[in-house]
């Protein structure tokens, strides 16, 4: 494998001129792939760039002893395996959440929940506030308009809707659009915290205040209770239960409808989350 290149964000494999599956993800140890030696190339040819997804879906449903060693975790830590799965399992359990005003609100509304979408790999996970009625029809997160724009962004720094994890803190839609309610970010907060130690990301971006508090607070940073506007664009170091992780606050997209002056310093932020990609987990 010398001279593959890597797209370290995106994870997929980059394919020679040969079209033949040329890296997989930097994650798989190479004590792993020295088990599977036709793994490369069988799963290149026959499903293509969604091969690295598939064989880590694959070896994680199937762990043999010494991929069992290359996935253990540090005591209390969850081992991870088959997250798209476990990730279904939260989508089920928000989906049978009856009782509580945004569960009836979404009922007499015909709305949907909406538990996130995207990679379960992801090195970035996205946290929004709450669903819009665009979402709510939907039952995906960030489809309307400032879904738009942060496809936008994404895509101006070379990273895919679909090989990032994008999700709210509230998975239903409040009533009018009114801010979340601390009892509504505490109903669903659990979810979250679920999905995070599934998909174990490396980088956190959160989209607004509401997203920033809960994390700042999660983390018990300092920064707690201080202004999006003096946070956002900022890294911080913070310990999740499987290591090290970065959060960055960011602008809500839609905030840059009503202040467009903002979307410089959203444009900003992006490109510090860029940066942060380009080095490996810290
Ligand atoms: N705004 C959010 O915060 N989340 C969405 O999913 C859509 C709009």
């Amino acid at each position: 494998m010398t001279g593959c290149q890597i797209d370290r964000e995106e994870r997929r494999p980059i394919r020679g001129g040969t079209d033949q599956l040329t890296h997989f993800p930097s994650n798989i140890s190479s004590e792993v792939l020295k088990q599977f030696p036709d793994l490369e190339m069988n799963r290149a040819r026959s499903i293509g760039e969604a091969a690295d997804d598939n064989i880590l879906d694959v070896l994680e449903g199937e762990p043999t002893n010494s991929l069992r060693e290359s996935h253990q975790q540090p005591d209390g830590v969850e081992k991870v395996t088959n997250r798209r799965k476990k990730l279904k399992e939260i989508e089920e359990q928000i989906r049978s959440l009856t009782a509580g005003p945004l569960a009836d609100y979404r009922r007499e509304q015909g709305f949907r929940p909406v538990p996130g979408e995207g990679d379960p790999h992801a090195r970035v996970m996205l946290i929004g506030e709450a669903p819009g009625a665009e979402e709510a029809r939907t039952g995906r997160p960030f489809v309307g308009r400032a879904g738009r724009l942060l496809e936008e962004k994404l895509e101006s720094i070379g990273l895919n809707r679909d090989r990032v994890f994008i999700t709210n803190i509230i998975k239903d839609r409040p009533p009018g659009n009114r801010d979340p309610r601390v009892s509504e970010v505490e109903r669903y907060a659990p979810y979250l915290d679920r999905q995070i130690s599934i998909i174990q990301p490396e980088v956190f971006v959160t989209l607004g205040r509401f997203a920033m508090s809960y994390l700042l607070d999660r983390y018990n940073l300092p920064q707690s209770g201080r202004r999006i506007g003096e946070l956002q664009g900022r890294q911080f170091t913070v310990q999740e239960e499987y290591g090290k992780a970065t959060l960055i606050p960011l602008y809500h997209p839609a905030a840059t409808f009503y202040n467009p002056a903002l979307e410089e310093d959203l444009d900003r932020g992006f490109r510090v989350l860029r940066e942060r990609l380009d080095r490996s987990r810290d």
